[in-house]
C-alpha cells in the first residue's frame, strides 16, 4: 500500500475554540483522519507573540487538546501535541529565520494586521512569526496544510523558504501546499456577519464551551438583515445574516441550501433563529460534554500529549538533523 500523504495543521491556544474553529478547521481533520497521516498541534509558541495571563493560557491549552479529542480526533489515528514540547520547532525556526528575509516578512498582511492591534507590543516574535510557522510545517515534510484564507500567504512563505533551502543545500524539505476547505465551511460572527467569527466580537461568537442558554440569547440576538423580505434564502450578497445561519445549519446537518429554504417556507426569523440555534445546542452538548470529563482526568491528558510529542519529536528530531548536518552545525 502506498504511504499515506501527511496532514499538518495547528490552532493557536489564544482564544476558546469557537464554532467556526469546529466547522472550518477540526471537523474536517476529524472527517479526513483515515486518509492522511495527521499532525495537530496547539500552536502555543506563537501564542507568546501577544501577552497573556499565564493560568489563563495554560487552562485553555488543555482545554483545546480536550476539545479536539471531544470533537472526534482520535489520539491514537492522530498525532496531538504541543508545540511547546517539541524543542525542533523553536531550533528549526531559528535557523529559518536565517533563511527568510526582512522584506518577506515586513509584506506579511496579519503582521501590519497585529501591529495595529497590538501597537504597543510590536515584539520580534510577532515580527519572525512566519519563520516559525514555517518550521512548523517543513519539520514534518508535510504534503498538505489545511488552514483558512487568512494563512495562505504564510504557507506561500514556508514553500519560498524551502525551495530556497533546497535550492542551497539539496533536497531537504518537502515543499508544502495549502489545503483551503471550501466556502461551505466558511463561518462569520452573528453580531457582524461581514466579518469571520472571531473570540474578539463574543456576542456574535459561538464557543464550543458554551451553555444551551447562552447559545439561544446569541442566536436570537444574531443580525438578520435590513432587505424587506422576511423569509429565509440564501443569498450572501443581500442577506449576508441569514445566509451564515444557513450556512451553519447546512454544515452541520449536511442538508443543502434547496432543502432548509424549503423547510423554513413561509416562517419568518423569528422561528428560524431558535430553530439554528436548537441544532447548535444538539451538536455541540456531546462535545461539551466530553470535553469536561476529560478536563477532569488529568492523566488521561497527559498520557495524549506525551504520546503525541514523543511521535512528533521522532520525525521533527530526523529534519533537524538533517538540516544541521548541511548548515555546518554538527561536529566530528
Ligand atoms: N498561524 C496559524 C494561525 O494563527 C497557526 C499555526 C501555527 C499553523 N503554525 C502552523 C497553522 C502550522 C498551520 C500550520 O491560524
Amino acid at each position: 500500500m502506498a504511504e499515506k500523504k501527511i496532514m499538518l495543521s495547528g490552532i493557536q491556544p489564544s482564544g476558546n475554540l469557537h464554532l467556526g474553529n469546529y466547522l472550518g478547521a477540526i471537523k474536517g481533520w476529524v472527517e479526513r483522519t483515515d486518509e492522511y497521516d495527521n499532525f495537530y498541534f496547539m500552536a502555543d509558541l506563537h501564542t507568546l507573540t501577544v501577552r497573556q495571563d499565564p493560568e489563563d493560557f495554560r487552562r485553555r491549552a488543555l482545554e483545546q487538546l480536550a476539545l479536539y479529542i471531544a470533537c472526534g480526533l482520535d489520539p491514537e489515528k492522530n498525532t496531538l501535541f504541543y508545540q511547546s514540547h517539541v524543542p525542533a520547532h523553536a531550533q528549526l525556526g531559528w535557523v529559518l529565520d536565517c533563511y527568510t528575509m526582512f522584506g518577506e516578512l515586513s509584506r506579511m498582511t496579519q503582521f501590519k494586521d497585529k501591529s495595529k492591534k497590538n501597537a504597543d507590543n510590536i515584539n520580534a516574535g510577532l515580527f519572525t512569526y512566519p519563520a516559525l510557522m514555517a518550521a512548523d510545517i517543513l519539520l514534518y515534510q508535510a504534503h498538505y496544510v489545511p488552514v483558512g484564507e487568512d494563512q495562505r500567504q504564510h504557507v506561500e512563505l514556508t514553500r519560498d523558504i524551502a525551495n530556497r533551502f533546497n535550492g542551497v543545500y539539496g533536497q531537504t524539505f518537502r515543499v508544502p501546499e495549502a489545503y483551503i476547505p471550501k466556502e461551505g465551511a466558511r463561518i462569520y460572527g452573528l453580531s457582524t456577519p461581514e466579518d469571520k467569527m472571531s473570540k474578539s466580537i463574543p456576542d456574535g461568537c459561538i464557543f464550543l464551551m458554551d451553555e444551551p442558554d447562552v447559545i439561544l440569547k446569541k442566536f436570537k440576538k444574531a443580525v438578520t438583515d435590513a432587505d424587506t423580505e422576511k423569509w429565509i434564502r440564501f443569498d450572501p450578497q443581500n442577506k449576508p445574516g441569514v445566509s451564515n445561519m444557513m450556512n451553519i445549519l447546512s454544515a452541520l446537518t449536511g442538508k443543502s441550501f434547496e432543502q432548509i429554504e424549503q423547510e423554513f417556507e413561509g416562517m419568518g426569523y423569528g422561528k428560524f433563529k431558535p430553530a439554528c440555534a436548537e441544532v447548535v445546542i444538539e451538536t455541540l452538548r456531546p462535545i461539551r460534554e466530553e470535553a469536561t470529563r476529560i478536563m477532569k482526568d488529568e492523566e488521561y491528558l497527559r498520557s495524549v500529549y506525551r504520546k503525541g510529542a514523543e511521535r512528533a519529536s521522532v520525525i521533527a528530531e530526523a529534519t533537524l538533523k538533517d538540516v544541521y548536518d548541511k548548515v555546518g552545525l554538527t561536529y566530528k
